[in-house]
């Protein structure tokens, strides 16, 4: 576009979950559809933005328009956003595996009589506190997700702190909320001293009222 309040501002917003092999064909994953990321990257987008859209393997496809950065595990993620960088905002709706095989196979694991495969689990790079903690090329605002199933907003506003990044959407994901996977959200927008809670509306919904917040906050 060439019209709207983010003219000119350079996005970067990650989606989707990762995939992280346990061999050649087993990976550990998570539930998210990249729903989310990827209204969130429209609507950022039909506000003029420059969006830089770094995606896992998602059930969704990607939006139009934008640039799109394929990935599969946590650590090809980090690599992507930091080859994005700088950028004027960033968004991090992307589900990345906490963990990772600390030493994935290259031969598929064999059965072996009744004995359990013995999986060592390594830590992933953090995305949103690495970016959230730069020293140079920070940008100007950075937003994480915080998808819980128990106390949501004391949960999330520790990770706001322990991450450093300015905002905060937390969201409920407990299964009978049915929004992992599903069209719907309902999210808290915690800031620094502010917790707002949205009713629960359309992903796409929450994506323009989330963008129109990023774009006051960074024009203003
Ligand atoms: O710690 P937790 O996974 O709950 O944090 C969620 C937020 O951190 C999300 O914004 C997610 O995209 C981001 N994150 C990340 N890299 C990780 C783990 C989470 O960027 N390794």
């Amino acid at each position: 576009l060439t019209d709207g309040p983010l003219v000119g501002k350079q996005v970067l917003v990650t989606s989707g979950p990762t995939h992280e092999p346990i061999d050649p064909v087993r990976y550990i994953a998570n539930r998210s559809s990249g729903a989310q990321g990827a209204a969130i990257a429209s609507a950022l987008r039909d506000l003029g933005a420059d969006v830089i859209f770094i995606t896992g393997p998602a059930e969704v496809p990607p939006p139009t328009g934008v640039h799109v950065v394929q990935v599969q595990t946590a650590r090809d993620m980090k690599e992507a956003v930091d080859a994005a960088l700088p950028v004027d905002v960033a968004v991090f709706a992307a589900a990345v595996a906490d963990w990772r095989m600390a030493t994935p196979t290259t031969s598929k694991i064999k059965k072996k009589n009744g004995a359990m495969p013995d999986l060592k689990f390594t830590e992933n790079p953090d995305i949103l506190a690495a970016v959230s903690q730069l020293k140079k090329n920070r940008p100007q605002l950075v937003i994480g997700f915080a998808a819980e199933t128990d106390d949501v907003i004391e949960n999330a506003t520790s990770k706001r702190d322990r991450k450093g990044c300015d905002w905060i959407v937390a969201n409920d994901v407990r299964p009978e909320t049915g929004i992992m996977g599903g069209s719907e959200n309902a999210v808290t927008l915690i800031s620094k001293d502010n917790a707002d809670v949205w009713p629960r509306m359309d992903k796409t919904q929450v994506a323009t009222k989330l963008a129109q917040r990023i774009a006051k906050a960074v024009t203003s």
